[in-house]
């Protein structure tokens, strides 16, 4: 193989982007995967660098893997999003970086040397594992990669048996499918995830012939007539934009459901979810509150 790849969505003009670069990013369903492409295969990649360290250095780990010598890595990313660490995490590979900064964006760019350094170490670091601390298989990269996040937390305490047929929206790596299908009244359980290495440890996780996974978008997964819905829907910081796609998640909950089905959902409490929830369904209660979240039972 020859050409270029590319590694996540850059804004419209912040970088030049080869064009028919192949997009390589887990977070677009249908991408390809750089782990599975040949070393010296490439000849360019365009790499919106990720902010979590383990995740950040295997990825450019496996770009300078796939580059051919004299194949060009463009790294960047936001300058507080691991934008500042960039040049650092490229040197620990005994390459030369020409780094520059605009629009708020650390810019990187290496030619690929002949010989490199370290490459096998950051991939095996970022690498799929079993999680003590979860009991699941996860990998750095994936939501609360390394410790169950305290909002799962609260649903999984509030959450009781379901029944019946259900789906689990952005199920991560699976810890709150796990808990559903631990209920032997649960027929069938479809998780939708957006990121492909959750569902790939999900897959591990979620060994149950009632099990379907799909690497999709939850906004469009097409599910309807079922019993219940579980979710955790994203969110970062609480911009407009993560607001947006929850408030997406409860009318994409609302249109799978039977009427009479349920929807568990836990959400931050400064997210302004009860009004979409009250629209959608025909009662909301709230079923638990602690630690800055809040679980909702809603029924449609
Ligand atoms: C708050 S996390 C919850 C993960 C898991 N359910 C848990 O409780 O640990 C939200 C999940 O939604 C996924 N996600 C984000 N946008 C998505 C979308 N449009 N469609 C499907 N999943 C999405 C994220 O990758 C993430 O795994």
């Amino acid at each position: 193989m020859s050409g270029a790849v590319l590694y996540g969505a850059p804004a419209p003009g912040l970088v030049e982007v080869p064009a028919g670069a192949l997009q390589v990013s887990p977070l677009t369903p249908g991408s390809a995967d750089l782990a599975g492409m040949a070393d010296g295969s490439i000849d360019a990649a365009v790499v919106l660098a990720p902010g979590g360290t383990l995740e950040r250095d295997a990825v450019l780990a496996q770009a300078l893997r796939v580059l051919r010598p004299g194949g060009v890595l463009t790294a960047l990313a936001p300058k507080d999003k691991g934008g500042s660490r960039l040049r650092k995490s490229l040197e620990a590979f005994g390459v030369t970086v020409a780094e520059d900064a605009r629009r708020h964006h650390r810019f990187c760019r290496v030619v690929r040397p002949q010989a490199v350094v370290g490459l096998e170490a950051a991939i095996a670091a970022g690498a799929p594992r079993i999680v003590p601390a979860l009991g699941f298989w996860s990998q750095p990269g994936v939501f609360s990669w390394d410790r169950l996040d305290p909002g799962s937390a609260l649903l999984l305490q509030a959450l009781p048996p379901l029944a019946g047929e259900g789906a689990d929206l952005g199920c991560g790596v699976g810890v709150l499918a796990a808990r559903v299908l631990a209920s032997p009244a649960v027929t069938r359980l479809t998780g939708v995830e957006l990121d492909r290495r959750a569902v790939e440890c999900a897959r591990r996780n979620l060994d149950d012939p009632r099990v379907t996974l799909r690497w999709a978008d939850a906004r469009q997964a097409g599910l309807e007539g079922l019993d219940f819905v579980v979710m955790n829907p994203p969110f970062h910081d609480g911009g407009a934009e993560d607001r947006d796609l929850g408030v997406a998640f409860v009318r994409a909950a609302a249109a799978m459901l039977r009427k009479g089905g349920t929807c568990w959902l836990v959400a931050n409490r400064h997210l302004p979810y009860e009004a979409p929830l009250r629209e959608a369904f025909a009662s909301v209660d709230v079923r638990a509150e602690g630690g800055g979240y809040k679980v909702f039972e809603a029924r449609r």
